[in-house]
């Protein structure tokens, strides 16, 4: 794919540098969105740090506020505004510099709203992250307001800083934007086309990664297993790796890393080469991410997902008899338009079905800009929230009886630090994602060591080291 050059945008790095030394400047982030968005700050706090800018997780502290937002669901625009209503009164104190950027902003709508009614001094988007520090740095100089928003697809954006939050797992971008269009999703217009990073670009960042001692690495993309795709059928790669399998292939071979994960994949692109690479992968988690949505033929349809009931339920089959101990995890949407009882009926025999690990599950959220958002046959949001209720209850259910599985059994697992909540606990994951506590001392930390599970606790599980 093209990857432009951002040679000139990095200039401005050094130049707010310049203007920042010797300040003692602090700024202070807020991630709204997925892991993609998450990894994007990542790239945001890479720059802002070389800018001059040293994190603080107080807000009233902060020279340089940003908020990195997302607009998947409408909860997640309400909490923008309610952020930007508070923050006003910390820029009429002491001039606070407020920066929003993310997904939210490729929304004209929503853009002419925050212009209308709320402070910012930059406003950028999917598109234009590269820019924040030139656009940051005419906001200083010039002392206006910046709005620096594209609707681009197709290029790809390399050797921008970065400064991760985790210094065992870290998440890597492989592909950008999605084509799919599933009928109630917003990600497509605001991320624009799917387009795949050079794979040379992946594992070189992927080796450096296990140079500075990381272990586990998570695979990130709306369509992770359609890596390359558009690439190979426009003829726009000559690279030996082209396929998502492929690049499996060849991450798992990178030394020093020992867990690979990826997030999210779509079932329609599990080819039988995915399916292989995950079964004669060491290093590949067993815990296949595999987005439901829906139950029900008919509302998949309506979704735009492209496979029925019956295919999701095959492929389920095909992976459990081709990979031994595979596992699923889900995501659930509850009340989209036309969702019937007996829609609904036939997610929680899926559900059933699969017994997934783990599911993320939502009410509906309308859209503005996408076809489900047209569709007249909305369900209430009184009916939309019992539905929710239940899935929820039959999720906790099968929780319940999947932990009981766990009790007895060795896990090999990366150590990941002090648990948040008991400080006296180390804390680490399986494979299949479950969060695992258990008394050790630090040294541990980073490495992977056998535990026995001795009790569950619904979301997590209590080991012992053997
Ligand atoms: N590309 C990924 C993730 C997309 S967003 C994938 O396809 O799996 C993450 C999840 O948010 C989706 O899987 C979907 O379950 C949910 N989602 C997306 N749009 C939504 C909407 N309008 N209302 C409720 N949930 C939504
Ligand atoms: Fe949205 Fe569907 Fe693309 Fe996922 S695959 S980002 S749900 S349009
Ligand atoms: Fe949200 Fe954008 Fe991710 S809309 S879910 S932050 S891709």
């Amino acid at each position: 794919m093209t990857k432009i050059d951002i040679g000139e945008e990095l200039e401005y790095i050094e130049k707010v540098n310049k203007i920042n030394i010797g300040k003692n400047l602090k700024y202070n982030i807020l991630t709204m969105g997925c892991q993609l968005n998450e990894n994007d700050s990542e790239k945001i706090c890479g720059m802002v740090e070389k800018m001059g800018y040293t994190k603080t997780d107080d807000i009233s502290l902060a020279d340089l506020v940003i908020y990195n937002t997302c607009c998947v669901r409408e909860n997640a625009e309400e909490k923008l505004f309610g952020k930007l209503g508070e923050v006003k009164k910390l820029k009429e104190a002491k001039g606070t510099i407020i920066a929003i950027g993310g997904c939210m902003m490729q929304e004209k709508h929503i853009v002419e709203k925050i212009k209308k009614s709320y402070k910012y001094d930059v406003i950028f988007g999917t598109h234009t992250l590269h820019k924040f520090p030139k656009d940051l740095y005419n906001a200083i100089m010039e002392n206006k307001k910046i709005t620096d928003i594209l609707d681009i697809d197709g290029e790809i954006i390399e050797g921008l800083p970065i400064k991760r939050d985790d210094n065992i797992r870290a998440s890597v971008t492989i592909m950008n934007g999605c084509n799919n269009f599933c009928t109630y999703c917003i990600v497509p217009y605001v991320r624009g086309r799917e387009r795949s990073r050079n794979p040379e670009d992946i594992l070189a960042e992927i080796e450096s990664l296990s140079k500075s001692g990381y272990k586990e690495i998570t695979l990130l993309g709306q369509n992770v297993n359609s890596y390359m795709r558009v690439e190979r059928e426009k003829g726009l790669t000559e690279s030996k790796i082209d396929s998502f399998a492929k690049l499996l292939r060849a991450v798992n071979e990178i030394e020093g890393i020992e867990k690979i994960r990826f997030t999210s994949p779509h079932p329609k692109d599990f080819t039988d080469d995915v399916i292989d690479a995950i079964r004669d992968l060491d290093k590949v988690s067993k815990l296949v991410h595999l987005p439901l949505q829906s139950g029900s033929t008919d509302i998949l349809k309506a979704m735009n997902r492209v496979y029925t009931k019956e295919q999701y339920l095959n492929l389920v089959q095909k992976m459990q008899d081709k990979i031994p101990g595979v596992k699923f995890s889900t995501d659930i949407i509850v009340g989209f338009p036309g969702e019937t009882e007996e829609d609904f009926e036939d997610t929680l025999e899926v559900v059933r079905k699969v017994k997934f690990e783990q599911i993320f599950m939502f009410i509906y959220s309308r859209r503005i800009g996408t076809p489900a958002d047209k569709m007249k046959n909305q369900v209430p949001e009184e009916i939309k929230h019992k539905r929710f209720d239940r899935l929820k209850k039959l999720y906790e259910e099968i929780i319940a009886e999947n932990n009981k599985e766990y009790i007895g059994t060795v896990q090999n697992i990366l150590v990941e630090g002090y648990s948040k909540t008991n400080s006296e606990f180390l804390t680490a994951r399986t494979d299949t994602n479950k969060v695992v506590i258990f008394k050790g001392n630090r040294e541990l930390i980073g490495k992977f060591i056998q535990v026995k599970i001795v009790s569950e606790h619904m979301w997590y599980l209590k080991g012992e080291i053997i």
